[in-house]
């Protein structure tokens, strides 16, 4: 597949990753709608690129503001081709200690706004039966990672949607990738999170080299990607043999402990 004249929603397009993925889709001469909460970042990110490019500021955690996002971005572009769902929140901590507020935005986000920006542009990928969903998961959505529950828990339901939805659409060449990295050096990971990594041995890509394997995922119209070794290896190893992880990572657990956020 290529990207030519592509019509693209991109959301968490502002981000670490997002910012860099929109120049990338540009560069192959995509048609981009750029949708992210950070509106000044959006703004400066616009004056900074050239090509085909809007930016619409949404917040993504409200049913009102994916299904506004989705009409603004029809309005903007015409029929979509590709919706990739980027945008995400993370939590470092204890989930004991996690606000309730938090655990509810970060599920909005990370699980529920992909579903819902997806189901506001079904009936029309259905109607032409072409287009293309593409969810940004983790790693984390297939294995389980103390301190980062919540994370976890939303990335594994976003694994769960896209699977039963390509299922769902099998039927039709309406397409659901699904595209997991492994940790990445971006503002999402913060001083504490970056420590960690560290004291762990924990391996963490740079921005630039996953959104090349983003796009060549895309481009290759793979149903499900799962970045980095031995991370790739250990997510089939955690589905067939959970209680073995379970002893691998004790220890790392008890380092990571030491660098909660409070
Ligand atoms: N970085 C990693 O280690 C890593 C690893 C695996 C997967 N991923 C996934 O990759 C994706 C991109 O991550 P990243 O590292 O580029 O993170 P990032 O730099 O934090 O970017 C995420 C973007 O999403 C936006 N966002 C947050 N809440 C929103 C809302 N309610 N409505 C609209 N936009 C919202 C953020 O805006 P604000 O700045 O205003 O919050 C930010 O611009 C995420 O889905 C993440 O889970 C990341």
């Amino acid at each position: 597949m290529s990207f030519k004249d592509k019509r693209i929603i991109l959301t968490g397009a502002a981000g670490g990753m997002g910012s860099l993925l929109a120049k990338a889709l540009l560069q192959r001469g995509a048609k981009l709608a750029m949708v992210d909460a950070n509106a000044d970042a959006l703004q400066a990110l616009v004056s900074e690129l050239s090509g085909d490019v809007y930016a619409v500021s949404a917040d993504l955690s409200s049913v009102a503001g994916c299904t506004g996002a989705v009409e603004t971005c029809q309005q903007l572009l015409g029929q979509v081709d590709i919706l990739i769902n980027l945008a995400g929140l993370n939590f470092f901590g204890a989930f004991a200690e996690q606000d309730a507020a938090h655990i509810d935005i970060m599920m909005r986000v990370n699980v529920l706004g992909p579903m819902l920006l997806t189901r506001a542009l079904l009936p029309s990928f259905l109607a032409n039966n072409t287009g293309k969903v593409v969810n940004v998961g983790s790693v984390f959505g297939s294995i389980g990672f103390a301190w980062f529950t919540t994370y976890s828990a939303s990335k594994f339901g976003l694994r769960g949607f896209s699977e039963a939805l390509r299922r769902e659409l099998a039927d039709t060449d309406v397409q659901v990738a699904y595209i997991a990295p492994r940790a990445v050096k971006t503002p999402m990971n913060n001083d504490a999170v970056m420590k960690m990594g560290e004291a762990t041995g924990m391996n963490m890509d740079e921005p630039d080299v996953i959104v090349e394997k983003i796009i060549q995922t895309i481009e290759s119209d793979k149903n499900d990607s799962y970045f980095g070794f031995p991370e790739s290896l250990f997510v089939r190893v955690n589905a067939l043999l959970p209680r073995l992880v379970d002893k691998a990572l004790a220890g790392q657990n008890k380092i990571a402990k030491t660098f909660l956020s409070k």
